[in-house]
C-alpha cells in the first residue's frame, strides 16, 4: 500500500555512535506517549520477535488515563504517569522524565505520539539519542494537526516520518519515511488509519536497525 524511502544509514550510525559501547544483549528503549499507544504496542510486539535487538524497559505518559499504561502493564513493563500539569515549568517536567528513564538505564528514547515539545534539558539527558514519529512527510505539515492540514492542502499523498529530535518542532534530521496516497473520498479517520499502519511497521524497523548496530558491535 505504501512506499518506503530507504532509511538514512548515516543518521542511524550517528545515533548508534552516541550510545555507550557497553556489552549488552538488547538495547534498552524508553518510550514517551500521550495517546492510546498503538505505536507503543507495535514496538512491544516487535521486541518480542526473534529478530529484535531491543527491549522496551519503561514507558512514560503525560496523560492521566492513558491506555498506554495498560499496554505496558499487560507486558510487565514499568509504566509511569508524569503529568505536565503538576510542574511549574517545562524544564522541571523534563527533568522528571530524564530521571525516570535514567533510573531504568534507558539508552534510546522513542517519542511515539508524545504531544509535548522536549526542552534542551531533556535532550541533554539523551544527546542525539531521541527519535520521534510524525504523521506527515516532513518537512510538510510540522506540528499539530498534520493529517488535517494535509487534507486541507489537498495533498495527493501523505505518510509518516521517523526523525532525530532536535530543539525545534519536528525539524530534526529525517531518518526514514513511508508514504501512502490520499484519495478524494477520504476523511480524516481513513487517512489516519492508513498512516498508522505505515507507522506500525516503520518505527520498530528503525529502532531495531539502531539496536542491531549497538548490540552487534565488536568488543575488543
Ligand atoms: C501517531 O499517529 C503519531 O504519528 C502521532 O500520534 C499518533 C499516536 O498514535 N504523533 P498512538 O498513540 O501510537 O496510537
Amino acid at each position: 500500500m505504501g512506499e518506503s524511502v530507504m532509511p538514512d544509514q548515516a543518521i542511524i550510525e550517528h545515533i548508534a555512535k552516541n550510545i555507550s559501547p557497553e556489552k549488552r544483549d538488547k538495547l534498552r528503549v524508553g518510550v514517551l506517549v500521550s495517546g492510546g499507544g498503538s505505536n507503543l504496542q507495535a514496538l512491544i510486539d516487535f521486541s518480542k520477535t526473534k529478530e529484535s535487538h531491543f527491549v522496551i524497559n519503561s514507558v512514560i505518559t503525560n496523560r492521566p488515563g492513558s491506555f498506554a499504561l495498560v499496554r505496558a502493564s499487560n507486558e510487565g513493563i514499568e509504566g509511569y504517569l508524569v503529568d505536565h500539569h503538576s510542574f511549574k515549568d517545562r524544564t522541571l517536567f523534563d527533568e522528571q522524565l530524564v530521571s525516570v528513564f535514567q533510573k531504568h538505564g534507558v539508552e534510546l528514547v522513542v517519542c511515539a505520539g508524545f504531544m509535548r515539545v522536549l526542552t534542551p534539558k531533556f535532550l541533554q539527558g539523551f544527546p542525539q539519542r531521541v527519535i520521534n514519529l510524525h504523521p506527515s512527510l516532513l518537512p510538510k505539515h510540522r506540528g499539530l494537526h498534520a493529517i488535517k492540514n494535509a487534507l486541507i492542502a489537498f495533498d495527493k499523498e501523505t505518510g509518516c516520518t521517523v526523525h532525530l529530535v532536535d530543539e525545534g518542532l519536528d525539524t530534526g534530521p529525517i531518518i526514514a519515511q513511508s508514504s501512502c496516497p490520499i484519495y478524494e473520498s477520504d476523511d480524516l479517520e481513513m487517512v489516519k488509519k492508513r498512516i498508522q499502519s505505515l507507522e506500525h511497521a516503520l518505527l520498530p524497523e528503525i529502532v531495531n536497525q539502531i539496536a542491531k548496530i549497538v548490540t552487534t558491535r565488536d568488543f575488543l
